[in-house]
């Protein structure tokens, strides 16, 4: 396995790219199954969550091919083409390893009129439920059986009707899988209380580049009339405000200014706003975000919140940030249920942090002093870069395999603005 060994005390400064949205990509690629035409994705990020995706999508008969790129670029151009589905079954061993794999249930139901999934099962942070997502099916019209660890969804007729599906919370996986079903059902649909979040709006965008009738984007009620059949396109994939969020927080940390190029600030207001009430400068510029840390970061506190409130999966980053912070800091975590694995590697460099339920407790220390530390899912390992990035001395990141499922070419970004890291493989 992999490690990343930081030596701290950089500030980071200069720009540095933004990468196509991991949790974007993950609900566009299943978009391929709903037609036979080819979809072509730009922008895509080199991650291993999206090669697992493709391989995933292999299985179901799904060709994907990559456009050559420079060893230099980011991002890759795919084109993934359903000619002719060879599978309607996702199998046990892929999606326990990647659980947005669940995003396959929806478009193989609504093209083939039926999916067998495997059921995902829970990770680091909790015990990740998809009943959500079973609901919305059904409520489209869909037959639901759960057998042997797999779910079975079958459109009566081999089509599903359409229908209305209501969330009692907020869902982005169900919202997706619910949208990505909708669109090829015989009549209309209607989703409330949808997620907002952007990468939904990406989801729909390109929905309605195939040819998909969506209406109410961007809003918790969406509509959708179906169609028969979706046909090809071309789709950019959006920029990954959690990636910009992430980087944001380390400029922060190391007390300096980086211009993050590529992504929308529209995406990370939440972020943004944060960030300033802790004393960071933000400047909005055409093509990019400049984050610029001035005299020290002001303690917060933050609730995480479906979007446009203040994203969980940026929850982890800005812990490590405030463990700096001239004071004490809140943090709440309403979204998941476990999402503090990161607590106690962040106290082995120093940081004073009480967690009771779903509260944290950041008081700000002097300084953090860096050590050998485990990563246990993907933000919380981001977290142990950042703080790393400002600890005194060297700081070993064991397990980066949870970071390359969400950062793109991390050491070389961080190093191309300042830092002294480096990826060291055990081979
Ligand atoms: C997506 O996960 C993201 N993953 C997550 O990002 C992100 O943290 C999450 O949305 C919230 O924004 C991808 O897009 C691939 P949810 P998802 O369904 O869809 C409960 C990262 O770090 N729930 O919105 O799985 C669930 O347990 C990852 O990039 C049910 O109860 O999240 C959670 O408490 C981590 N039943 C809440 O809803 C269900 O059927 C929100 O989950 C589904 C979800």
């Amino acid at each position: 396995m992999d490690r990343i060994l930081i030596r701290g005390g950089n500030r980071l400064s200069g720009r540095l790219p933004i990468s196509g949205a991991k949790n974007a990509a993950l609900t566009l690629m299943p978009c391929a199954l709903l037609t036979e035409e080819p979809l072509t994705l730009r922008n895509l990020p080199r991650l291993a969550d999206v090669d697992g995706f493709g391989h995933l999508l292999n299985q179901l008969g799904v060709s994907t091919m990559v456009e050559g790129s420079r060893p230099d670029e980011f991002g890759r151009v795919m084109t993934l083409k359903a000619g002719r589905l060879t599978s309607t079954v996702a199998p046990y061993d892929i999606v326990r390893k990647m659980r947005a794999s669940i995003l396959v249930l929806g478009p193989l139901v609504g093209r083939a009129g039926e999916a067998t999934v495997s059921l995902p099962g829970g990770c680091a942070i909790g015990n990740r439920p998809i009943d959500l997502h079973l609901k919305a099916m059904e409520a489209l019209g869909a037959e639901i059986e759960l057998a042997a660890g797999y779910v079975k969804a079958m459109a009566p007729g081999g089509r599903l009707p359409g229908g209305r599906v209501s969330f009692p919370i907020v869902s982005v996986g169900a919202t997706e899988n619910a949208l990505m079903a909708a669109v090829l059902a015989k009549g209309p649909s209607v989703i409330e209380n949808a997620a907002r979040e952007p990468e939904i709006v990406d989801l729909c965008n390109c929905l309605v580049a195939m040819g998909a009738s969506i209406s109410g984007i961007g809003t918790e009620t969406i509509e959708i009339e179906g169609r028969d059949r979706l046909h090809g396109a071309t789709y950019r994939v959006m920029p990954d405000r959690i990636e910009a969020g992430s980087y944001a927080c380390a400029a922060a940390i190391t007390g300096g200014s980086l211009d993050l190029v590529g992504v929308a600030a529209a995406d990370m207001r939440a972020t943004t706003a944060a960030l300033i009430d802790a004393g960071v400068t933000i400047e909005e510029h055409a093509d990019f975000l400049r984050v610029t840390a001035t005299n020290g970061l002001s303690p917060l506190t933050l609730s995480t919140a479906p979007f446009p409130g203040f994203a969980t999966d940026m929850q982890a980053q800005f812990m490590a940030m405030l463990c700096m912070a001239d004071g004490a800091s809140v943090l709440t975590e309403t979204i998941f249920e476990n999402r503090y694995m990161h607590v106690p590697e962040l106290a082995r460099m120093g940081a004073d942090i009480q967690v009771r339920g779903r509260t944290a407790v950041v008081r700000g220390v002097d300084k953090m002093i860096g050590a050998p530390v485990m990563a246990t899912d993907l933000r919380a390992s981001m977290s142990l870069i950042l703080a790393g990035l400002a600890a005194e001395g060297e700081t070993q990141v064991q397990r980066v395999y949870h970071l390359d499922r969400g950062y793109e070419r991390l050491e070389e970004k961080l190093s191309a603005v300042g830092a002294d890291i480096e990826r060291v493989s055990d081979g």
